[in-house]
């Protein structure tokens, strides 16, 4: 008998909907939201507001795509949280009435085991190139910057994570002090191809074990930047490739080098990357280093499986689906959440 899960993804300000059939990616819709540009930020009302005009017609799309009848679905999978409320409860809400209206089961996900999990979604049958239990992901996006030991589909330890900033919270401050767009992420990683990497030095952290914290980073971006407007107001316009290329070798140096040690203290060299700045080429080819230089079997995720996507929690679905990990319709969405 097939597995055919529907997935639902809406924490942040994406809209999304997939389907896996026996984990094997059907179709995967994602409705992004222009509105946030102007604001330099996602804006929570507004992002609610988008999530509502676009989930019946993203869901609706998914099923086309894949060529299955919602009456041939064996679950729906949805994002719980963490994330924003107001855009969670749109998601968490559309699969309760879908799956109720079909008497399906509902699986919820966590919202960054389901970017660890991305790595398992298969985009043909012969798709085999996943992790093997246990391995390590060093989860990184906007939001969160994480060690994380992965030991089966749900049991996931965190080992180390950041006191304060996450890595792309930082990388996106930076890009705003220099008034490039909005995320920063993508810009600076593009900016940074064409720069220096050793032109400007930053401060990286100090803290022990394998936690991390890029706040220190970013004041000493702020006030490094700060003198030299002193000195020339046009100071961005004319280096700013160069500081992007600098800003982004010190934030992949702080990722590297507590994943090296974790790999170094645990033993495991099966090591994966996930979530939103996985995307940054400068870690991907951090990562190649890495596997060349120390046998690391490394895993970095296809470009459309980095940011929030819900074939990730279709596939985090299809797992809990295959357990019997089944939700009651009274789960409530939540904002705020670990991993464990
Ligand atoms: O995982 P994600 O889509 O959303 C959550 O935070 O859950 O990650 C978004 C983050 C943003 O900070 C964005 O600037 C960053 O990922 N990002 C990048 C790149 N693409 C997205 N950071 C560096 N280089 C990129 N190419």
């Amino acid at each position: 008998m097939d597995t055919i899960i529907l997935g639902i993804e809406s924490s942040c300000d994406d809209t999304s909907a997939a389907v896996l059939k026996n984990g094997v990616l059907l179709s995967s819709v994602i409705a992004s939201q222009a509105v946030h540009e102007a604001y330099g930020g996602v804006v929570p009302e507004l992002a609610s507001r988008a999530h509502q005009q676009n989930i019946v017609p993203v869901v609706h799309e998914a099923l086309k795509r894949a060529g299955v009848a919602k009456e041939a679905l064996s679950g729906v999978a949805f994002t719980r949280g963490p994330g924003l409320m107001g855009s969670l409860l749109v998601g968490v809400s559309f699969a309760k009435g879908f799956a109720r209206g079909l008497g399906l089961p509902m699986m919820d996900v966590n919202h960054l085991q389901g970017h660890v999990l991305a790595h398992f979604i298969k985009e043909s049958e012969g798709d085999a190139h996943q992790p093997h239990f246990p391995f390590l992901c060093l989860l990184v996006s906007g939001g969160n910057s994480q060690i994380i030991r992965v030991n089966t589909y749900n049991d996931l330890e965190v080992l180390g994570q950041t006191i304060d900033d996450a890595a792309g919270e930082a990388i996106d401050k930076c890009s705003k002090v220099m008034g490039l767009g909005y995320p920063g992420g993508p810009i600076i990683d593009r900016l940074a191809r064409q720069g220096n990497p050793l032109a400007y030095t930053f401060s990286k952290p100090h803290i022990p074990g394998y936690d991390y914290s890029f706040s220190g980073l970013k004041t000493s971006f702020l006030y490094s930047l700060r003198d030299w407007l002193k000195e020339d107001p046009d100071f961005i316009e004319h280096h700013k490739e160069d500081l992007a290329a600098s800003l982004e070798k010190t934030v992949v140096d702080i990722l590297m080098d507590k994943l090296r040690k974790v790999v170094k203290a645990t033993g495991i060299r099966e090591v994966a990357v996930a979530g939103g700045v996985s995307a940054n080429n400068g870690l991907r080819a951090a990562f190649h280093e890495h596997a060349a230089r120390y046998g690391w079997r490394i895993y970095i995720p296809k470009f459309g499986y980095t940011t929030d996507n819900a074939a990730m929690i279709a596939m985090a679905g299809h797992f809990k689906y295959l357990d019997k990990d089944f939700c009651p319709i009274d789960l409530p969405a939540y904002s705020r959440v670990s991993l464990k």
